[in-house]
Formats: structure tokens, sequence, C-alpha cells
């Protein structure tokens, strides 16, 4: 069978990274989890102060930085230079920071490159915002992910709850709606759907019945 790249962007909180893993698993596939990446930039900055929209600082920065995946359980956990950080860049105020950093070109080039070393290793699931348009143009499965802003602040509420974190609905929903903004009106390589893109709005499906479907998608192109 042909190992695919498989490339599943959209707005924050649509399900993607927990739709990501479970293709990931079934097809024996690499998961690479681009929005970790991005977040664990913006967590090293807020520690060492580094304006978070200081391009050149943020790629000076990044040349010491090691960011790394290794298996854990039940989740795949996320290292920043040696260190776990995991849980530290789910936290709310990097969160809200992200889409600064991610907004910076060099933070993108060096990130892209870095993923697309990743996407070498053969069958990749790979999550973010600019999989399909920028990062794997050349992915034989383009999914974009999307659900009503009012779900998805219903979703962050629930996985939020599990972490320990109690934020409002209302303050979920601005925040979501923010972020949505921020990734889709910046200059480089925006929030936006493929052409080539298959649109899935996960509204009022299950996690297994997105699952299922992508899945379909993925074996009729082995
Ligand atoms: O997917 P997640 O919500 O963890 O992504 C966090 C942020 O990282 C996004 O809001 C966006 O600003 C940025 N991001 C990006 N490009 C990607 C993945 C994430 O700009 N491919």
């Amino acid at each position: 069978k042909k190992e695919l790249q498989v490339a599943i962007d959209g707005p924050a909180s649509a399900g993607k990274s927990t739709v990501a893993k479970k293709i990931a698993h079934r097809f024996q596939y690499v998961y690479c989890d681009t929005g970790a990446m991005y977040r664990t930039v913006t967590l090293k900055a807020m520690q060492e102060h580094v304006p978070l929209d200081d391009a050149a600082a943020l790629a000076e920065m990044l040349k010491t930085t090691q960011i790394e995946f290794k298996p854990g359980n039940p989740e795949q956990l996320v290292f920043l230079d040696g260190q776990e950080v995991t849980m530290a860049i789910r936290q709310p105020d990097v969160t809200n920071n992200v889409s600064t950093v991610a907004a910076q070109g060099t933070v993108r080039k060096d990130l892209t490159e870095r993923q697309r070393k990743i996407a070498d290793a053969g069958g990749i699931v790979m999550d973010g915002r600019d999989i399909g348009t920028s990062v794997l143009p050349k992915a034989e499965v383009k999914i974009f992910l999307v659900a009503s802003v009012e779900e998805r602040a219903q979703r962050r509420f629930k996985d939020n709850a599990e972490k320990g974190i109690h934020t409002p609905m209302d303050v979920l929903r601005d925040e979501i709606q923010t972020r949505d903004h921020k990734d889709s009106t910046r200059a480089i390589s925006p929030l936006t759907q493929a052409a080539d893109a298959i649109r899935l709005d996960t509204t009022s499906l299950s996690i297994d019945e997105v699952v299922d479907k992508i899945s379909d998608i993925i074996s009729k192109k082995q």
C-alpha cells in the first residue's frame, strides 16, 4: 500500500488533533501536531522575554531551539530543549499569544522546514492551518475540518475542564473567534481552505464518524 501524506487543516478547536491522532494510529503513520510547534516557540519566547512580534529576535532564538515529539501514553509528549512542555503549551496565556508569534515570517519559515523534514519519514498525518496550502502542497489527502463556533467553544470547555482550566463559555467563544480572525487575516500563509481540500463540517458528527469518513478517503487513494 502507498504511504500517503494526509493534511488536516481548519480553525481552532475543530477537532483536528483528536481526529489526526486516531487516523495516524489506524494507518500506522507518523503524526505531527504543527500547532504544538508554534505553541512551543511561543512558550519559549514568553519565558525568555523575547518580544512576540520581533521577527528577527524570534529567528535568533530559534537557532538554539530544539522541539521534539516523543511517544507517551495516552498523549504524545512535547519537549522544548529537553524539558517536557506538553501541558505548559496548552495553558491559556500561550493559546492567546500564539497567533502573534505564528504571524512572523521568520518563525513560519523555520517551522515549515522542520515540518517538511518530519514528513520525509513516509506516511504522515499533519494537522495545522497551512499544511495543505503551504507545508505539504502535494499531500494526496487534504481535509479542511470546520464546526460552528458554539460547538467548538463547547468542546474546548470540556477539554479544559479535564485539564483543570476553568474559562467561562463566553470568554472561550471570544478567544476562538479572535484567534481564527488573526490566523485567517495574517499576510503569510493564512488559514484558508486549499482548492483541492475536502471540507468536512463536524458540528453534528462524532469523532469516530469523522475518523471513518477520512479513513475512507485515505483507503481509496492508497
Ligand atoms: O492547532 P493549535 O490550536 O494548537 O494551533 C495553535 C496556533 O498555532 C494557531 O492558532 C495558529 O496561530 C498557529 N498555527 C499556525 N500554523 C499551523 C499550526 C498552528 O499558524 N500550521
